[in-house]
């Protein structure tokens, strides 16, 4: 038996074990038992009955709000259409360009510093225990050096975090369940999913494919994938994502005013995701806080991800200003203060050392190296599907691309594509009703693994 089937196998008894009906039928159960006539010496091991073994049920209930998710989690369900993929065909050489994970080697500037920091723990001199949960003082002086170089961003203002997704889901407890939230549609499903969690929202409405009480923002190309203001209701909290995973799309010095005017006009608090910043080619603001006034609406988070391959090390921030209140006068990062030191221990130290490195001119010039091998994938990615006809979106700013399908379901583009070519893509509906008809191709894969995708890409839809 393979690995892989070897896997499923285990996976299906367990999980089949785990899900039986857990109603007991004791007159089947009275069959099944046979009792001793006599009392002997000798003890007869019985082997339980499998239904018996896991039909225990604790008296907790399921928390109502994770209950409403649909599904699974997006990334989840399309690892596990892959492995069914190569269940089918064992033998297929299977490209992901799918869930956005990087590929290419840590710069060496990088990794050394992360080891130097690593055998430094085994001296005494060198070996540090627990850190400041906020991070360590350096490394938030070289964020907000380097990304926020005179716009008035400080030290304090910053929370070094184990990465973007765990501080948006530390962001919603720290709002809580009685807020309302806009999102925009499509976007990275984290921001709709933690909301769900929280129960900051309604149940899923499977004809229109939201979660009530969720303002979704449409972007599409019609709006230059950027929402029309005067059609989107108050809410308290509105995510926004520039340049944008899954479009690939930035807003622009006009359009992100304007968002901040009117987060301002309603009172609301804008979380601006900059995790692909470093990518952007045009002209537009990097952060939010280049927006004046800015300061009092928002929250800005961002990573080493997509920077420098540290989607496994994990090492992200948080900017939260002094200047943001809540309506009561008591400031949000207070508060973003307290969850981070009771929900997170910090940042690893060796993470850390590396996020220094990452900030060193030698460390910045390898990062824009890494940046660069992949918007040339992009580049690629983009020729291939504009010169077989398709209308094709972002790429310039992001390391996404956005390729139009008119008419079709994104799952149907998606599994054609899955299965005709063995290229993990992913469906554009899985980021929104506003992703139907798209499908999101990913940069991050090795140079010939994108020249291969691509060729087979022009052998489909040639
Ligand atoms: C928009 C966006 N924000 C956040 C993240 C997660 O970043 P991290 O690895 O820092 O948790 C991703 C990852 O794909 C992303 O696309």
């Amino acid at each position: 038996m393979s690995s892989s089937s070897l896997l499923q196998a285990s996976i299906s008894s367990s999980s089949s074990a785990f899900f039986a009906n857990t109603k007991i039928n004791f007159n089947n159960r009275a069959q099944n038992v046979s009792l001793p006539a006599k009392p002997v010496g000798v003890c007869t091991c019985v082997a339980t009955p499998q239904a018996e073994k896991t039909a225990f049920k604790t008296q907790v209930s399921r928390n109502v709000n994770i209950a409403k998710l649909q599904a699974g989690y997006l990334f989840p369900e399309i690892a596990r259409r892959r492995a069914a993929h190569l269940q089918k065909y064992p033998d297929a050489q299977v490209i992901s360009l799918g869930i956005g994970d990087t590929t290419e080697p840590i710069p060496e500037v990088i990794t050394s510093a992360m080891a130097k920091r690593s055998h430094a723990l085994s001296t005494l001199e060198g070996y540090s225990g627990y850190g400041a949960e906020q991070g360590e003082k350096p490394l938030r002086a070289a964020i907000a050096s380097t990304f926020y170089d005179n716009l008035d961003i400080e030290e304090d203002d910053i929370f070094v975090s184990d990465g973007a997704k765990c501080d948006i889901s530390r962001l919603q407890v720290v709002f809580g369940s009685n807020v309302t939230m806009a999102v925009q549609d499509p976007s990275y499903p984290a921001y709709v999913d933690s909301s769900v969690i929280m129960g900051q929202t309604g149940e899923y409405q499977k004809a229109v494919e939201k979660f009530g009480n969720i303002e979704y923002m449409r972007c599409t190309p019609e709006n230059g994938f950027f929402p029309d203001l005067r059609t989107v209701s108050r809410t308290d909290i509105i995510f926004f994502c520039s340049p944008n995973n899954p479009t690939g799309s930035a807003a622009t010095r006009e359009q992100l005013t304007q968002l901040v005017q009117f987060a301002k006009d309603n009172g609301s608090i804008i979380v601006y995701d900059s995790a692909y910043a470093m990518y952007m080619s045009d002209d537009n603001p990097r952060s939010i806080f280049e927006i004046p006034g800015a300061k009092e609406v928002a929250i800005e988070t961002s990573s080493f991800s997509k920077y420098a391959g540290f989607t496994g090390v994990r090492l992200g921030w948080t900017v939260v200003p002094k200047q943001l209140l809540f309506s009561d006068g008591f400031p949000v990062a207070k508060d973003f203060n307290r969850i981070v030191c009771t929900c997170f221990n910090g940042a690893s130290n060796i993470s850390q050392a590396g996020g220094l490195a990452c900030l060193s001119p030698e460390g910045l010039k390898a990062m824009h190296e890494v940046i660069g091998f992949y918007k040339e994938n992009t580049n690629i990615i983009v020729e291939t599907f504009e010169s077989l006809g398709f209308k094709v979106y972002g790429g310039k700013n992001a390391p996404y691309v956005w390729v139009h399908f008119p008419g079709r379901s994104s799952w149907d583009v998606f599994s054609e594509i899955l299965e005709k070519t063995h290229v993990v893509t992913t469906p554009g509906s899985g980021f929104g009703p506003g992703g139907e008809g798209f499908v999101r191709v990913s940069a991050f894969g090795h140079r010939s693994n994108v020249l291969e995708a691509c060729k087979r890409f022009k052998q489909l839809y040639k």
